[in-house]
């Protein structure tokens, strides 16, 4: 199967904060974010691999600042790295006011995809992913410790199993 460069599936979704999307503070409600981010992460996921898709896990996330009621909420998913039949896909998360000013990157998260048949029914290989950017490059390098961080945590596998988060942590330790 051809690898396919991050570019080629990149998303930005685009959301204004309304009313019923707030707590009682008057802030986006963290539900409503998460579910936006899924979302692109999900459109995302699903123009790397060319499939119908479904979110494994979600993980790292973390609510930095508030988003207030009329801003714009802008989400960029990315493909970090593909595996077997999973995809890690980043999520940020930028705020600005209605006129396009005072930006702040108030979140972001790491989802796992997993493509599925044309049934929807089992998980189907996808394609691998190219990094070119040295961003890009640096989040692909880091994404097979996440991985092995997050099966471990979901009772995937054994820490014994986990080689490049053990070599890191011995690298630390050392
Ligand atoms: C995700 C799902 C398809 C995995 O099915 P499964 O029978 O466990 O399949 P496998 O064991 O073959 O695993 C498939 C891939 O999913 C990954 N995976 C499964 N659970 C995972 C988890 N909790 N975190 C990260 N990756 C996970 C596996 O590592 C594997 O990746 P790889 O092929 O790249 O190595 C299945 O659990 C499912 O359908 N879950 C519900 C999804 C859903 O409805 N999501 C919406 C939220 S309600």
């Amino acid at each position: 199967m051809k690898s396919k460069k991050v570019s080629e599936s990149k998303t930005t979704m685009t959301q204004m904060v309304m009313p019923n999307d707030t707590n009682p503070l008057g802030n986006l409600m963290g539900g409503n974010l998460l579910r936006w981010m899924d979302i692109a992460a999900g459109i995302c996921a699903g123009k790397h691999s060319e499939r119908y898709v479904v979110t494994a896990s979600v993980d790292h996330v973390s609510f930095k600042l508030p988003i207030h009621m009329g801003e714009v909420v802008t989400m960029v998913a990315s493909v970090t790295r593909a595996f077997s039949t999973s995809m890690e896909i980043y999520v940020e998360v930028f705020s600005t006011d209605i006129k396009g000013g005072n930006t702040r990157r108030c979140n972001h998260a790491y989802y796992t995809f997993v493509a599925l048949d044309d049934e929807r029914q089992k998980p189907v290989p996808v394609p691998e992913v190219q990094p070119l950017t040295s961003e890009e490059e640096y989040l692909y390098n880091e994404a097979m410790k996440r991985r092995e961080l997050r099966l471990i945590l979901s009772g995937r596998i054994k820490p014994q199993q986990a080689q490049e988060l053990r070599n890191y942590i011995n690298g630390i330790v050392d």
